[in-house]
């Protein structure tokens, strides 16, 4: 048995304080009976609607899925290119990414159905570390990183302060990979920073999101969070608020 407004936000209509709203509005039923009260717990038979629409409920998964190049991180792409959740075939909850990563990136990308965890993931002020190794064209002096830590005007705004080190370098072939921290997830973010000081990406992938690390994955393959780590996860989000 979960309380009812748990059950509502993980259905990912609303954040659990707005679920208790729409219960004190008296905007939710549980077997056809409005429930205006706080306390309330629902098991999985029980018929839960909010403002009269049935709520769709399955148990919440988690997986952390090492994506590959050249896979859109949606459900499904209108022009036929395969899709994260196209690695997914024996699942049948309706998983969808947290977030994104382009299509020539790769890297670690989560994935659920739980709509309150996407939605706290994802919003911006929960500031969650990713670690990200480019591959980028030439070698970058330390001025240049210096610049990334600081912060690049982008057409956004100002990237907030991150990490950078060059991790090797190919005089030869004049590339250099670099591993930079950012704790914002705007789009292209990383790709559009090394642009800005004159080092375009190569090679994109994502190595860590929060405490989490592709450690025993290949590219396409995929393991469960354990229920450890959704609760740290949990905990870190609503700890950054
Ligand atoms: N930044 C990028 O530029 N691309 C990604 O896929 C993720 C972060």
């Amino acid at each position: 048995m979960e309380r009812l407004q748990k059950v509502i936000a993980h259905a990912g209509i609303a954040s659990r304080r707005k679920a208790e709203e729409l219960i004190l509005e008296g905007k939710v039923k549980v077997n056809g009976k409005v429930v205006k009260e706080l306390g309330v717990k629902v098991g999985p038979n029980d018929r839960v609607e909010v403002n009269e629409i049935p709520l769709e409920r399955e148990e919440p998964v988690y997986f952390l899925f090492y994506k590959p190049r050249g896979v859109i991180s949606s459900v499904h792409d209108e022009k036929g290119r395969k899709a994260v959740v196209d690695y997914f075939p024996h699942i049948d909850a309706r998983i969808y990414p947290v977030g994104r990563l382009d299509y020539d990136t790769s890297g670690l990308l989560l994935l659920t159905n739980d709509g309150e965890f996407a939605n706290l993931l994802m919003h911006p002020k929960h500031n969650i570390e990713k670690v990200y190794i480019a591959k980028v064209k030439g070698i970058p002096f330390r001025e240049k990183l210096k610049q990334l830590e600081r912060g690049i005007r982008l057409e956004d705004g100002m990237t907030a302060p991150a990490r950078a080190k060059v991790i090797s370098v190919d005089k030869r072939k004049q590339t250099a990979l670099v591993e930079l921290t950012i704790h914002e997830g705007r789009n292209r973010q990383v790709r559009r920073m090394f642009e800005a000081i004159g080092h375009p990406v190569m090679k994109l992938r994502r190595d860590r999101y929060a405490f989490l690390d592709l450690k025993g994955l290949n590219a396409g393959e995929s393991r469960e969070l354990t229920a450890h780590e959704v609760k740290q996860l949990y905990a870190l989000a609503n700890s950054t608020r």
